[in-house]
């Protein structure tokens, strides 16, 4: 799908909406400044209704109330090792009811595999305003 920055949000939107009914694990992956933490924050604003969501560049996890729910925002670009992640200490949740959206999970795919997820791919195309936005569900067999 291609989209600008207002369609996407649109579209996204629309689609979350159904696939958090029976997902939790959302991996975005795509280079520098693909819009990851934008697309996050645009989901997370409409899950939650809080207006400005800020990056876990230098946080390295945000926490956010959704109903009864946690929203882990994460972003793993400044981590090295699978220990560095357990000692996140939130991982645990995944098989709890917690909603996580990880940037940065591609050196970490033979962690997160262990669990049904779903990734999304962003790709800049030729057009500065547009993004190619490809999203692959995977279920454990
Ligand atoms: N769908 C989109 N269309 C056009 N521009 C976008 C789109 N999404 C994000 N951008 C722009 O791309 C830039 C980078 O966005 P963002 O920080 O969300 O990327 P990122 O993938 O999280 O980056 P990083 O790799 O540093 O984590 C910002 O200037 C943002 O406004
Ligand atoms: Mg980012």
């Amino acid at each position: 799908m291609i989209a600008d920055k207002k369609k996407a949000e649109k579209i996204i939107k629309k689609m979350f909406e159904q696939k958090i009914e029976d997902n939790n694990l959302f991996l975005f992956s795509g280079d520098l400044g693909t819009g990851k933490t934008t697309l996050i924050s645009s989901i997370i604003t409409e899950l939650t209704g809080e207006r400005y969501v800020n990056s876990p560049t230098y946080t390295i996890v945000n926490t956010y109330n959704w109903e009864d729910r946690e929203i882990f925002h994460v972003d793993l670009y400044r981590l090295e090792t699978i220990e560095d992640i357990l000692e996140l200490g939130i991982f645990e949740d995944v098989e709890q009811e917690s909603i996580f959206f990880v940037e940065w999970p591609d050196d970490f795919m033979g962690f997160f595999k262990q669990w049904k997820h779903v990734m999304i791919n962003l790709d800049k195309t030729d057009k500065e305003d547009e993004r190619e936005i490809m999203i692959d569900e995977y279920s454990l067999y």
